[in-house]
């Protein structure tokens, strides 16, 4: 069917034909998931895939809430070139000047403040009147604006649980006061598709100057309609969509950038609105950030599950191999999945292993790649064939160890029927080697009582879990822990040929990022919101 798109009124659709801007919040709503704390170069790493990815707007994170915050927006502005870097800041004057300072020198900087418009927030939280939150839009959105003209996002927060009346004049005056983009966000993850798509439709209505600037929609996911409420704005002409990989966010997450995008992708009869997104950089930017983050994917997960593409019952099986349209409504290769597999041999050399971890967007030199080198070669000798699924994994591994603080020297237990497992390892710190040891109830808990002994610090583990990175019994292990410490939860994750030493890197790296953010966060972990 070709033609102008109409509505179900029988209107031209608003925006038809203009690509949709992509914003990823990954680097920040994303990591307010609970447990997940990146470093500087896990974050660094990210942004530059993010661009592979082909998103346009990266959110690096709030610098205002921390040193540690602060410093990797400004490592991602100055390093990451070919997206808008962005930070976010409150409507408060330091929050936008040191926002500023960090992103400042970004090749296309953006200052992104936020207030709330709903009655609630406004009596409850923030604590002003509609009067106040309206002459607060202006003063700093306009401050905004004299540090970083052309690029100001301005955001109502808990817009859709707002007085409509209201959150129009608040935005009238952001856009009055030089915001170039506004975000209507679901912060609570309350509104239906069937309400948003109109409220949007309002807004486009009652303030006209929205159709001079971009207007961003940032869904959360608590009944699970974060993408329908995205597609439905999307429908009503939203130009901006704010969205993270895997759908990590703050509760239930934001919409799943890679549903999303696929979505527009494959219903583009219906919604006419083009894509940047590279697609087939979807699955291994993905994996990427589950490893990275220690956020695994449920199998069953839309786009990046590892059932997604996988048909098993014989009805299905039968029309796929008939003819794959019958049950295919995209391909396992649009995202980027299945593309050679085998890729390197015992054989193969430090310089293949550097291209081949090029071409799949690692960067890795000196002392880095020396390691990497080593531990492929370990690989390599107990397995045949050293696949692009094991390369990321390793090379995930010299990305996370880079800040940190503790690693393990090495280890030893001794485990079996009848017997109480002893452990001892040496965990290194600055040069020096901690020992530390135990006698207890399961091998891992008397690795992880070993290793509380060496550095001091006491986790609670909350959750330990083993998968294999590919099939075969030579198989690498990763595990995943999430470790509770004074209140606060921390994950870690490794990757190794045994499990025992992949769990004592795993449950080091949780303790690492205990650690980190302390530093990072001073006496006051908290986040602002
Ligand atoms: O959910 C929300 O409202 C936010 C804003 C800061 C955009 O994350
Ligand atoms: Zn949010």
């Amino acid at each position: 069917m070709s033609g102008p798109q109409m509505t179900h009124k029988g209107k031209p659709r608003r925006n038809a034909g203009v690509p949709v801007v992509f914003f990823d919040t990954t680097l920040r709503d994303g990591e307010q998931s609970p447990g997940i704390s990146l470093n500087v170069g896990e974050k660094l790493e990210i942004a530059h895939q993010l661009v592979r990815l082909g998103v346009d707007v990266i959110e690096a994170g709030f610098p205002a809430t921390s040193p540690g915050d602060f410093e990797a927006v400004q490592a991602i502005a100055r390093e990451v070139r070919g997206a808008t870097v962005c930070g976010l800041a409150r409507c408060v004057e330091t929050d936008i000047r040191t926002c500023w300072d960090a992103i400042k020198d970004a090749e296309k900087p953006r200052i992104h403040t936020f207030v709330s418009t709903s009655d609630i927030h406004l009596e409850h939280q923030i604590k002003k009147t509609r009067e106040e939150v309206l002459e607060l839009t202006q003063r700093m959105v306009e401050l905004a604006v004299s540090l970083c003209p052309g690029d100001v996002q301005f955001s109502a927060m808990d817009a859709t649980r707002s007085d409509v009346d209201f959150l129009a004049a608040v935005l009238r005056r952001a856009v009055q006061s030089g915001a170039t983009t506004i975000n209507v966000p679901d912060t609570v993850g309350y509104t239906l598709p069937m309400e948003f798509g109109p409220l949007i439709e309002t807004l486009y209505e009652r303030v006209p100057e929205l159709a001079d600037v971009v207007l961003a929609v940032h869904c959360h996911n608590d009944l699970g309609l974060a993408v329908a409420n995205t597609l439905a704005a999307v429908s009503q002409g939203a130009t901006q969509v704010e969205v993270s990989v895997n759908g990590l966010g703050e509760r239930a997450g934001n919409a799943a950038l890679e549903e999303v995008a696929m979505a527009l992708r494959v219903r583009q009869d219906l919604l006419d609105r083009p894509v940047g997104i590279v697609t087939t950089e979807i699955s291994r930017t993905s994996r990427m950030v589950s490893n990275l983050t220690g956020y695994e994917v449920q199998p069953n997960k839309a786009i990046v599950g590892k059932n997604a593409f996988a048909h098993e019952s014989g009805i299905h099986q039968d029309g796929v191999l008939k003819e794959r349209s019958t049950y295919e409504i995209m391909r396992a290769g649009d995202i980027g999945l299945g593309e050679s597999d085998i890729v390197l041999g015992k054989h193969s050399g430090r310089h293949a292993l550097q291209s081949r971890l090029v071409e799949l967007g690692i960067h890795l030199s000196g002392n880095e790649l020396d390691e990497a080198f080593r531990r492929f070669k370990e690989i390599a000798d107990k397995k045949k064939q050293v696949t692009a699924l094991d390369l990321e994994a390793l090379a995930g591994e010299e990305i996370r160890e880079r800040e940190d603080i503790y690693r393990l020297n090495h280890f030893y237990v001794a485990a079996g029927t009848n017997m109480i497992p002893t452990s001892q390892v040496g965990v290194r710190k600055e040069g020096a080697e901690q020992p530390g040891k135990a006698f207890s109830g399961g091998s891992v808990e008397s690795i992880f009582r070993a290793i509380d002994d060496a550095v001091g610090i006491s986790g609670k583990l909350m959750d330990y879990r083993v998968r294999s990175i590919t099939s075969g019994k030579d198989s690498l292990g990763e595990v995943r822990v999430v470790v509770e410490v004074e209140g606060r939860t921390y994950a870690g994750q490794a990757v190794a040929i045994d499990v025992m030493e992949a769990s004592a890197k795993a449950y080091i790296r949780a303790l690492n990022n205990v650690t980190q953010q302390k530093e990072a966060t001073g006496a006051n972990p908290e986040r602002v919101f």
